[in-house]
């Protein structure tokens, strides 16, 4: 028995090592990119003067072959908030142009001037503009009068094939010292040059990697093709509105950096962000794409999870277990042996018999399910959706007209076809309560999995082959990317509708595109049980957050293989400070739930969860601060430090908000870790142990560690709201009051923001009601202030305690701690209650 057990844990662990190179096309196995690799810089295309038009905020062009044989126009809209979009067609173009992932219509806003010369075009729009030269033919953005962004006209080719449009182009950064960018990679945040002989360029499909590598430019499950330049003065980006597959060649150069794009299908439509500052440019991104909507609070906390809970006891007893031994939990997840057969929408009749019994029980403790809902279906006459997505023509086809079918985990299946409205509507309505017995509100989110796709043929790279057939005959070339964003859009539909728009949905989504925060969260896959999967969690994670996929997390402990003990322990302490936190294994790994350990380590598990739980109010605040302008959740130290050469390749620390530095510890067995605290000299880092040790903003330091926890600190400057009563679950602290850490220097002012709502409805969007307010405070003396006059008395802020923390210019640190005001009145006695000021008096 034993011995069984080893071998195939030896079997696991050597198989995964790495991805397999010769199933995963590299470039020079995919035409697009082998073809075009080493494309000769030459002047192809000249622009017409007689063709120029300008009307209202656009600008159109004929441009053309030197011998005239190819005719294409070109636009350049003005957007709203310092956006071009560049818009290179064939004048008889059968280009495909994708929907859907756009929030809304641009909004197109007037140009300031237009001057028109006989070698070019200027075009004014704020203190910005754009150049478009004639021959040689190149489009130009100057931002206060500094060239910053070149669409190069010697490197842009349109091909016209007879089953896909491919087409090339060069887009410089001159400015940039970096780019960052172009989800999904296993990758440093700091995007790294690639060249023939090198490595391959970027590839940006969606793709089920399995076993995936670090450093690798391989392809994977997200697909956002989307590229910010930054450099100390300005940073800059651009969103290649397209869902086909690509194939990117970075050049960094030592100031300024080049993209070639080659692109196997679609339209030429590309977004260009001016910035200035990076703040802009993801806002200005997150204004085209959307913004997530808030989290319900409940998977702000944590999510037990693992491949598989095989019956509804095991569920019940992983909740008491966790309880019994003082883990806060939300969240306990089942894959897909919860369903008959591996059909969707069906609960296993013997392992799953009373679904409504599990899921009251769930309830009475305050928990949550998400069970998994994949794209494909098992073929089989009497399952009823495949009956029914069969009857009225939902699946996708074959270019022969028949249904596309291969193996996936319930043996041959057929996929939905999400691009059919139709389709959409019917796989929402799957999720109605009447639709899906046994299912209530305690179901409380979708993890919707294998939505690249993903299919069991390594003939075809393990995802759809390039000419199956979605609705209206198009192509999976032109829409591949965006296969599972349209499922998300339509589970999201779903659980909306389900809940009559009562309840914020929640899904997880593996495949993900441009947009794709507006419907679901996402995790960075089938990560691996080794210590470099930590770092690189941060990594992606803050690449995902600039372009709006705010929601990521990592697998806790590693998918793959079996975490030590120590790994497991750092694998919880860094998961802690991504957005979305889950433990995970799969189901040829050892259980891992937290209370199966020694003593010692559950202690350090459990005080990291603890930890995540004291700070929901700083999540939550920062969720809500996305919905309203767009910003990441975490950051990298460059969007608060963008001036800072020696941060701008940092990627195993990140920013939660602006006030909270964390180092992840990625490596094993070590006694200290080199930690980059930001800022200069006055910008003061506070241990958030609240211990009194502080570190000035001045570079790299020494920091020793242990296994008990990673580095964090609080911004010198800033109120940290915070919950310190430990609680089960979110929902149980619902009557906790706050505690307030202020870390303040003498005479100065410290501030943050504080928000709070029902924590499960639409109503803080729909009807205002919220309490979004100010914090602010000197060392004797805490303010609370609406922001808005629409703060609702219906969520008060009681505070229990504050914790001020005071910088002396000599280093020292007075703390003080404080349950009453100057007069003995019990903080917890003063609300806020919105509108009125509520000041707190410690004198
Ligand atoms: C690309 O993959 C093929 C097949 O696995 C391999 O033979 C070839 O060496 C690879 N090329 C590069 C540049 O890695
Ligand atoms: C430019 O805009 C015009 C007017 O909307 C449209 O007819 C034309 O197809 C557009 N051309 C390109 C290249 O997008
Ligand atoms: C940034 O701007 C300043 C002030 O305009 C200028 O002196 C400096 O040379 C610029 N630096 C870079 C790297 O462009
Ligand atoms: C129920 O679960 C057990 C244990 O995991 C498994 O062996 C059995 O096949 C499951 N029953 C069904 C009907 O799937
Ligand atoms: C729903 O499932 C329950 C058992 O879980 C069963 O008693 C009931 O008949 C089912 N309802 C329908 C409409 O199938
Ligand atoms: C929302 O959830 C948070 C975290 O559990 C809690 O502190 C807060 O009181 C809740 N608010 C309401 C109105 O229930």
């Amino acid at each position: 028995m034993t011995f069984t057990k080893l071998v195939v844990l030896v079997v696991l662990a050597a198989s995964a090592k790495a991805a397999d190179h010769d199933m995963y096309h590299n470039c020079s196995r995919v035409d697009v990119c082998s073809q075009n690799r080493e494309l000769e810089r030459q002047e192809r295309y000249q622009v017409i003067l007689e063709g120029a038009m300008f009307s209202q905020g656009v600008a159109s062009f004929r441009v053309q072959t030197a011998d005239g044989i190819e005719d294409v126009g070109l636009n350049i809209t003005a957007i709203e908030g310092n956006i071009f979009r560049v818009q290179i067609e064939e004048t008889e173009s059968s280009r495909y142009h994708i929907q859907d992932v756009l929030d809304g219509e641009p909004t197109i806003v007037n140009f300031d001037d237009v001057q028109l010369w006989l070698t070019s075009a200027e075009i004014f729009l704020g203190s910005n503009r754009a150049v478009v030269n004639f021959s040689p033919f190149s489009i130009e953005f100057y931002v206060n009068d500094v060239l910053t962004v070149v669409i190069e006209g010697d490197r842009l080719t349109l091909q016209n094939e007879e089953l896909h449009t491919p087409f090339t182009v060069g887009v410089s950064f001159t400015q940039a010292l970096h780019l960052y960018g172009l989800h999904e990679h296993a990758d440093y945040l700091a995007l790294r040059t690639t060249a023939p002989g090198g490595d391959d360029p970027y590839r940006v499909k969606t793709m089920d990697l399995t076993y995936y590598e670090l450093h690798s430019t391989m392809a994977m499950y997200g697909a956002v093709p989307v590229l910010y330049g930054h450099g100390i003065n300005s940073t800059s980006g651009l969103f290649l509105h397209n869902a086909a597959e690509q194939w990117v060649e970075i050049t960094n150069k030592d100031v300024g950096a080049d993209a070639f794009f080659m692109v196997d299908s679609g339209a030429l439509d590309i977004f260009i962000f001016l910035g200035p500052s990076t703040t802009d440019v993801v806002r200005q991104y997150t204004s085209l794409t959307g913004v997530a909507h808030l989290p319900p609070i409940w998977t702000l906390g944590y999510h037990q999870c693992r491949w598989g809970y095989a019956d509804q006891t095991d569920v019940e007893t992983v909740i008491a277990d966790l309880d019994a031994n003082d883990f806060p939990v939300d969240v306990i997840w089942l894959d897909i042996q919860h369903t008959q057969d591996m059909k969707f929408f069906t609960w296993n009749s013997e392992n799953f018999s009373d679904p409504f019994d599990m899921l009251a029980n769930l309830a009475s403790t305050h928990r949550y399910l998400v069970t998994l809902s994949d794209p494909h279906f098992k073929k089989e006459e009497g399952y009823f959706v495949y009956d029914e997505a069969t009857a009225n023509d939902y699946f996708i086809k074959n270019p022969d007209g028949t249904n596309y079918e291969d193996e996936c985990w319930p043996g041959t299946s057929s996929w939905m076809d999400y691009l059919n409205p139709a389709a959409r509507d019917y796989y929402s309505s799957l999720y109605l309560y009447e639709n899906w017995n046994g299912t209530t509100s305690t179901l409380g989110g979708i993890w919707n999995d294998m939505n690249e796709a993903a299919i069991f043929n390594e003939e075809i790279e393990k995802t759809f082959p390039y000419d199956v057939v979605h609705y209206g005959g198009v192509s999976n070339r032109d829409i591949h990317n965006m296969y599972g964003y349209l499922q998300t859009m339509a589970t999201h539909k779903g659980l909306i509708d389900r809940d009559n728009g009562a309840l914020r949905p929640f899904i997880l989504t593996r495949a993900h595109f441009a947009g794709s925060q507006k419907y679901a969260a996402f995790w960075t896959g089938d990560n691996t049980a080794e210590f470099g999967f930590i770092p690189i969690s941060y990594s992606m994670c803050l690449n995902a957050n600039l372009l709006g996929l705010v929601f990521c997390g990592a697998d806790v402990g590693g998918f793959f293989g079996e975490p030590s003990e120590e790994l497991l322990q750092r694998f919880y302490q860094a998961g802690a400070w991504l957005p979305f936190f889950r433990e995970h294994s799969n189901i040829g790994s050892e259980r891992r739930e937290p209370y199966l350990y020694p003593e010692d380590v559950q202690a350090t598990i459990r005080e990291t969860i603890k930890t995540r739980y004291a700070h929901l109010p700083v999540w939550y605040t920062l969720f809500y601060e996305h919905t309203r302008f767009g910003d990441p959740v975490i950051r990298p130290l460059f969007y608060h430090y963008p001036n800072d050469v020696e941060l701008l390749e940092i990627d195993d620390q990140l920013l939660v908000g602006q006030n909270i530095l964390v180092k992840a510890v990625g490596e094993s067995e070590v006694e200290s870790v080199q930690v980059y605290f930001p800022g200069g000299e006055n910008e003061i880092w506070f241990s958030a142990q609240l211990d009194g040790t502080t570190f000035p903003g001045t570079g790299w330091t020494d920091i020793p560690v242990t296994i008990e926890r990673i580095p964090v600190y609080y911004r010198l400057g800033s109120i940290i709201p915070t919950k310190q009563t430990s609680r089960p679950s979110t929902t149980d602290m619902k009557d906790d009051g706050y505690t307030m850490i202020v870390l303040l220097r003498n005479d100065e002012m410290a501030e943050g923001t504080i928000y709070n709502d029902d924590n499960l409805s639409f109503e803080y969007r729909d009807s205002q009601k919220y309490i979004y307010a100010d914090l602010s405070a000197t060392d004797m003396l805490l303010v609370i202030s609406a922001i808005d006059d629409s703060d609702d008395e219906e969520f008060e802020i009681v505070i229990d305690d504050i914790v001020t923390l005071t910088y002396n210019d000599d280093g020292t640190v007075v703390k003080n701690s404080y349950k009453h005001d100057v007069n003995g009145v019990p903080l917890n006695q003063m609300k806020y209650q919105g509108k009125e000021p509520l000041v707190i008096n410690l004198r």
